[in-house]
């Protein structure tokens, strides 16, 4: 009897427990970060149908509305969600490409066999006088990645004077033979892409030292453009492509040093983008949770080498990563976007918003039909995915200061951090709070213990749908879409909610 009633309270008190809120903390110190409006940046590649039959149907197409060839549809999108900067035209296509035979006269302009992405012949018809307008009109600012791999020193400070130089020089005066007066200043350049891998498949202290052979030459074609130059940066954790980088290359010659890192579970059978069972789907998470890992381990080594915060981290390509859908080709990475999308993208945001200090710019891989896509497209068709609606919501912690936040015992999906948190404070004082919940099956009480924040009023969204498998089609381009949310009640200097199993939620306080 007395064994039954010890296990009776073992029981009932595990239950307790479980059912225990998740603590967490959110104060406001005067000597945090802004978090960069640049983290919520974007990329387009050369690559499936980003561009060519996506982003861009061309200037002759009568059926699909477009501006100057870039489809009305898809810039408005783009619109809606403030997007800081856009990087273009690769990835491991700009290392192949050469700027000059995309300017000037269409008629005459060589093709371009795209050799890492399907072999497929392109006309070059999109070129950098339609990005960088397509930026002007979006408000963005332009990211260069320059061909490193196969590319020359003069042919990338051409392309500086080209874009930035408003005086009498060589490629300004073709720049102005080509219908552009004015500089478009572009501030980023990458010099070259994962030159670890398709960008040259150098060394660490080989790439050090041709990055400052270039860096040296490009900037000074304009007084007032800052050039920015990003050092092609390691994968995932390789610690020593950062280290050398920071020890090698002269600070004042480099603005800032990329890393790249997907959410793959394994890169011979990524798995499908939609039927994905629950082993798949807690591997992926597993997978995008070590980014927080990741930066912090990079971080703390350029922290070594720059105290003073000079060089900035760009984490210029993340997102997952699965198998072509079937029905497409698989050079041309399409894939549907689900609830677990939705997971990824809001953990990683909250872990760039946290590392706000030296994590100054981060680029989702990619913009339109390719990877983690924002935009999806079918002919004349476009929808908006669930990581589209992931970017809307966060928008509010663009150029925000970081309000530095704290869990204090973290529930557990199988061994890994259930919630994941990040909170911002605008320049109109709003507060922001981002919430994600990876359990795919248990609900979570939160108390959010706000104390120190002078907040009245709370109101929210939430992004969740029923089955994790869920995802926006053409034939039902609302299924996941964000919804108001009223769960969240203020009770003497703490917010009480529960966010449901796979949620995502964004508070707003005033
Ligand atoms: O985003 C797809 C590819 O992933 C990019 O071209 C490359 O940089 C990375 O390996």
């Amino acid at each position: 009897m007395k064994y039954f009633a010890l296990l009776f309270c073992l029981i009932f008190s595990i239950q307790l427990f479980s059912q225990q809120s998740v603590v967490v903390q959110i104060t406001e110190e005067s000597n945090s970060p802004q978090i960069s409006k640049h983290i919520y940046g974007h990329f387009a590649e050369h690559l499936g149908r980003c561009i060519y039959e996506g982003l861009y149907v061309g200037e002759e197409n009568k059926i699909i509305p477009n501006t100057d060839g870039v489809r009305n549809d898809i810039i408005e999108a783009l619109k809606e969600l403030n997007i800081p900067n856009l990087r273009w035209p690769g990835g491991c296509f700009a290392d192949t490409y050469h700027w000059k035979d995309g300017v000037g006269p269409k008629e005459d302009r060589p093709t371009i066999v795209n050799r890492w992405w399907g072999g497929t012949t392109e006309d070059n018809s999109f070129g950098t006088h339609n990005f960088l307008n397509l930026c002007e009109e979006l408000g963005a600012e332009p990211y260069l990645s320059a061909n490193v791999g196969s590319g020359t020193v003069q042919e990338l400070i051409d392309w500086v004077q080209y874009t930035n130089h408003d005086g009498i020089s060589p490629m300004a005066d073709w720049r102005r033979e080509n219908g552009r007066e004015e500089p478009w200043k572009v501030k980023y350049w990458g010099v070259g892409n994962e030159t670890w891998g398709c960008g040259g498949n150098m060394t660490a202290e080989y790439y050090a030292d041709i990055y400052r052979q270039y860096a040296t030459f490009m900037p000074g074609w304009s007084g007032e453009t800052e050039v920015y130059r990003i050092a092609s940066g390691a994968s995932e954790d390789d610690y020593h492509w950062t280290e050398t980088l920071m020890k090698n290359v002269p600070h004042e010659l480099m603005e800032a040093v990329a890393l790249h890192d997907y959410a793959v579970i394994d890169w011979s059978n990524k798995g499908p983008s939609v039927n994905f069972d629950d082993e798949i789907y807690f591997k992926s998470m597993e997978q995008a949770l070590k980014m927080e890992e990741y930066v912090t381990k990079h971080i703390e080594i350029m922290d070594k080498y720059d105290p003073e915060g000079n060089v900035d981290l760009f984490v210029d390509e993340w997102g997952g990563w699965y198998d072509a859908e079937p029905e497409v080709a698989s050079g041309v990475l399409f894939q549907q976007n689900t609830i677990r999308d939705v997971m990824i993208a809001g953990t990683v945001l909250n872990t760039f918003n946290n590392h706000a200090k030296r994590v100054k710019m981060a680029n989702l891989a990619q913009m339109v039909n390719v990877l983690q896509a924002v935009i999806l497209t079918d002919e004349e068709k476009m929808i908006k995915t669930p990581t589209y609606h992931v970017m809307h919501m966060y928008k509010v912690h663009q150029d925000a200061q970081l309000l530095p936040s704290k869990i204090e015992e973290n529930t557990m999906f199988r061994g890994l951090p259930a919630l994941s948190v990040s909170a911002s404070k605008d320049e109109t004082g709003k507060i922001h709070i981002s919430l994600v919940n990876i359990d795919p099956e248990n609900n979570m009480p939160v108390e959010l213990d706000i104390s120190g924040l002078d907040i009245k009023n709370i109101s929210g969204q939430i992004l969740t749908s029923e089955k994790l498998q869920d995802h926006n089609s053409f034939d039902n381009p609302e299924k996941v879409a964000p919804e108001e949310f009223k769960g969240a009640k203020l009770k003497k200097g703490r917010i009480l909610l529960t966010i449901p199993a796979h949620s995502l939620i964004v508070l707003q306080g005033k």
